[in-house]
């Protein structure tokens, strides 16, 4: 990057006597971070550079000395060998002036139609669906780990919680597609924000549109978006779709976050569920026996910033009036930040959730304790024809005893339990086992095994679908 400040000619120049200000420069520009958006404003210029020669605009030969010296340039940023100015602003001006330098005059012609402003609408659409894309493939990378482990531990009995406090029996397979169904909201976010962003903005100049006889169907069908946004003032001013973006980040963020807590409290020596292996971990450089859970932690911590850069960019678009604003300039940092913390944590998790272990006889033992089966005595009361609310005051007589006691309801003997209802039979002992509780409750989307299993089969099938 270089600073050369006064030297460069600035392409507005021309209504300007004296020289930008070193400081300004620098506080103005925004080429240290939208460079990133060289592929696609590279792309975006050829499809328009294509586009003037169809229209008769430029020569079929202007045309070709422009889109070869962006392919060269291109080449030239892809292998390092590209000198970014801040006097020339942004990655827009200097593609372009180096277009200049590289193949002479015609360089110069390439802007005709165009401004910056409908140019930067446009390069940050394309680099936002190419980055949805990236992203979708690593939610979906996820979810099918969780498949995978949801399928092995369909059997896996462990304690359901309410308030965190020991509900009912599920299965652990169960759980990790409670999971899975998270994320598949957020990837039909994904796709919906996706759909509604891939307009074309190229055309509509600097707000108003041109004079010249440009085809907006074009340059949209060549750079693969659906059509042409409608209206020009809008098609600059408009960042709806980073907002979108980022609130539908937001919320995958916020369910990574709580999946995050799960696994940070399943690794505690309290709880003691699940393993990680030390490759997620790191230790503590005082305590030699700390083995910290640092990816969960960790990704729930950037959930955070996620959190931030949404609301950093409602309040960018907050009050501003039509059409384009430097304002503006303030969407990238956010967007891009959002982009790059959503992909890796995605994809530290598609890489940690396969390689988790479940402490399978740690997780029966921890949903025998805490009464889990307690609902299914009610329910086996009720089918002896007692009144839901009648059982549930007899169950509850039972649990007092048992902790009196200090054992789990199974533990109790016939005799025992038979002081509160006479309607209790031997045949009790089947409801009351974690097994008995799991596979009663046998209905779609339900956590008996037999249910698991149906629901992995048709989430395989979902993702089956995404691929085709
Ligand atoms: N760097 C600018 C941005 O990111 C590009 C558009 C500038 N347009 C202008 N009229 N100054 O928004």
């Amino acid at each position: 990057m270089t600073d050369d400040s006064d030297k460069a000619a600035k392409p507005w120049g021309g209504r300007f006597s004296e020289a930008t200000d070193a400081f300004v420069e620098r506080f103005t520009a925004s080429v240290t971070f939208d460079q990133r958006l060289y592929h696609q404003d590279i792309s975006g210029s050829q499809s328009h550079a294509r586009m003037l020669r169809e229209a008769g605009v430029l020569s079929t030969e202007e045309f070709e000395q422009i889109n070869t010296g962006l392919e060269a340039i291109r080449k030239d940023i892809e292998a390092g060998n590209f000198n970014w100015s801040v006097s020339l602003e942004d990655v827009h001006m200097n593609i372009e002036a180096a277009l200049t330098e590289r193949i002479g005059d015609v360089g110069k012609k390439l802007h005709t139609g165009r401004s910056r402003n409908d140019q930067v609408a446009t390069d940050i659409r394309l680099y936002l669906r190419d980055e949805i894309d990236r992203i979708c493939a690593e939610v979906t990378r996820l979810q099918q780990g969780l498949l995978d482990q949801a399928d092995q531990e369909a059997d896996t009995v462990m304690p359901g919680f309410t308030h965190l406090q020991t509900a009912q029996p599920v299965s652990f397979g169960h759980h990790l597609l409670a999971w899975f169904e998270m994320l598949q909201r957020d990837y039909s976010r994904l796709i919906d924000c996706r759909k509604r962003l891939n307009v074309s903005p190229l055309g509509a100049a600097a707000l108003a549109g041109t004079t010249y006889p440009i085809d907006r169907h074009l340059t949209a069908e060549l750079l693969g978006f659906d059509a042409p946004t409608e209206n020009s003032l809008d098609s600059v001013s408009d960042r709806d779709f980073a907002i979108e973006f980022c609130s539908v980040s937001a919320l995958l963020m916020t369910h990574l976050s709580r999946i995050c807590e799960e696994l940070v409290l399943w690794t505690s020596a309290q709880f003691d569920f699940i393993d990680l292996p030390d490759r997620f971990c790191t230790g503590s450089s005082i305590m030699p026996q700390k083995k910290n859970p640092d990816v969960p932690e960790l990704v729930r911590g950037k959930t955070g910033r996620v959190n931030g850069h949404l609301i950093a960019l409602l309040t960018l678009m907050k009050s501003q009036p039509l059409a384009y604003n430097k304002d503006n300039q303030e969407d990238k940092e956010p967007l891009f930040d959002t982009v790059d913390t959503v992909f890796d944590c995605l994809r530290a998790f598609a890489d940690m959730i396969p390689a988790i272990s479940a402490k399978r006889d740690n997780m029966q033992a921890a949903a025998s304790k805490g009464f889990s089966t307690a609902t299914d005595l009610a329910d086996y009361l009720v089918r002896k024809g007692i009144p839901f609310r009648d059982a549930h005051e007899i169950v509850g007589k039972s649990v007092a005893f048992a902790i009196e006691q200090n054992v789990d309801l199974p533990e109790l003997s016939l005799e025992q339990l038979q002081q509160f209802s006479t309607s209790i039979s031997a045949d009790v002992f089947d409801v009351l086992t974690l097994e008995g509780s799991l596979n009663a409750r046998d209905h779609y989307g339900g956590t008996a095994p037999a249910q698991v299993r149906a629901a992995i089969a048709r989430a395989r099938a979902q993702l089956q679908q995404r691929q085709a």
